[in-house]
């Protein structure tokens, strides 16, 4: 591109209407060193322009065979809602004066036009520039707000992750174990049913055709071969390794759901009973040693709408600083209840309490009473942003101490009321 050619690329542009051949040709003579000027005949041909190019400005006669010019600067503010308009009237006419009556609206002004006309399009052009930028600089701070929001939480909940690493470790031994000791034991159980199969391939083929020698034998045998007993262990086995692996897996998917980013198209229905459970879970796996957890989840509670995993989320950072608050040693409560809009998640703890002081900056980012490597301040901030995305609120409720209680009110939702219209899930 020449740089001519790239002076005109960014010149303004405008499309000129009027019906008489005259005044449009005045009209490009007066704009086209400065703007880039479409011309247009009638009204159609500007409507079709419109549909065709994106233009800064139109410029247009009211009174035109057909469409009226009236009606063109309708159609053009209806596609781009920062075009400048202005219209050209001989007459004093009444539907160009309610087009420009309305705030923000067209411009009209006589005909035959004076020097004001170039100076209210220049004007009129500069502050649709101004307010096309200030969107876009709007829209870039808040993606760009959005963005490091969003990584934020990720990297807060991987620290969270680091912190319970080694008690899911832990947890998944558990099952780990009980799954090794029972395939090991499956072939000694299976073993014992050999000598029974043997000897009842040995009698069928030696069997007279009556066969009652070999049931004789058979019958004498079968306590002493106990065969029933050993199906049965190899049941109870199945049964054992079953439960095992249920139990990794649910270890695994509350992992999964805890770490799977949150978008808000997929936000669908929670089950609140199961994210406590699994919240508590991944807490737990660190600190059962010293907490004792406690769960109350009032049964038929109204649902809520939102992401799993940042729900988790939430009570994984109310219940860790509840944890580092009590030193490690103490009690926590979470429960689940009802009012008659919200359901409430609270988790309250036996530690020394929020000091007065720290109470009014507890949600803002970065404040933190820990040292470096046990806090960053951020815990609380993203909790609350995740209460509010989802339409409720997290607050510290103001009491004596001893013990803490924070609160996070989430809205029921109306049946049906899933965001998430395509059924996707997270899985
Ligand atoms: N249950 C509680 N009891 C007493 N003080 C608390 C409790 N929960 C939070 N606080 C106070 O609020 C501060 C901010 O908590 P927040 O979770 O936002 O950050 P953090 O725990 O310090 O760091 P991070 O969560 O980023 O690891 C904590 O440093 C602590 O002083
Ligand atoms: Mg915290």
């Amino acid at each position: 591109m020449t740089r001519d050619e790239m002076a005109a690329a960014d010149r303004p542009t405008i499309l000129v209407v009027d019906d008489d051949p005259h005044v449009l040709a005045s009209l490009i003579d007066e704009l086209s060193e400065q703007y880039g000027v479409t011309p247009a005949a009638d009204g159609e041909a500007a409507l079709e322009a419109l549909e065709r190019q994106h233009f800064d400005a139109v410029v247009s006669d009211v009174r035109m065979p057909g469409i009226s010019g009236v009606e063109v600067i309708r159609r053009a503010f209806e596609l781009d809602r920062d075009i400048v308009r202005i219209l050209l009237t001989g007459y004093s006419d009444d539907a160009a004066r309610v087009a420009a009556a309305t705030p923000g609206g067209a411009y009209k002004l006589g005909k035959p036009w004076g020097e004001e006309f170039g100076i209210v399009l220049r004007r009129a052009l500069e502050q649709r520039q101004a307010a096309i930028r200030s969107r876009d600089e709007l829209m870039f701070e808040r993606t760009v707000r959005e963005q490091t929001e969003q990584a934020i939480s990720r990297l807060s909940k991987m620290a969270a992750v680091g912190t319970l690493v080694a008690g899911v470790a832990h947890e998944l031994r558990s099952p780990l174990a009980c799954l090794t000791a029972n395939l090991q034991a499956l072939p000694q159980v299976a073993v014992q049913l050999d000598p029974l199969l043997e000897r009842l391939q040995v009698g069928l083929e030696s069997a007279t055709p009556d066969g009652v020698d070999f049931i004789a034998a058979l019958r004498a045998r079968w306590r002493e071969d106990a065969p029933a007993a050993a199906a049965q262990e190899i049941k109870q086995i199945g049964a054992d390794c079953l439960d095992s692996t249920h139990r990794l897996q649910e270890i695994v998917d509350g992992l999964r759901t805890y770490s799977a980013p949150a978008r808000r198209a997929r936000y669908r229905a929670v089950e609140l009973e199961r994210c406590v459970a699994r919240a508590v879970r991944l807490v737990a796996s660190e600190y059962k040693r010293g907490v004792t957890f406690r769960t109350a989840v009032t049964p038929g509670l109204g649902g809520v709408i939102g992401h799993e995993g940042e729900i988790i989320q939430v009570l994984v950072n109310l219940m860790l600083n509840a944890v580092q608050a009590m030193g490690g040693r103490g009690t926590i409560d979470v429960r689940v209840r009802c009012t008659e809009k919200n359901v409430l998640l609270e988790v309250e703890d036996s530690g020394p309490g929020v000091p007065e002081d720290a109470r009014a900056r507890l949600f803002q980012p970065f404040f933190t009473t820990k040292p470096d490597a046990l806090g960053n301040g951020l815990g609380l901030w993203l909790s609350r942003e995740i209460a509010v995305r989802h339409g409720g609120d997290l607050r510290c409720v103001a009491r004596p101490p001893p013990g803490a209680l924070f609160v996070m009110e989430l809205p029921i939702s109306r049946d049906g009321d899933d965001d998430d219209g395509n059924g996707n899930g997270d899985g």
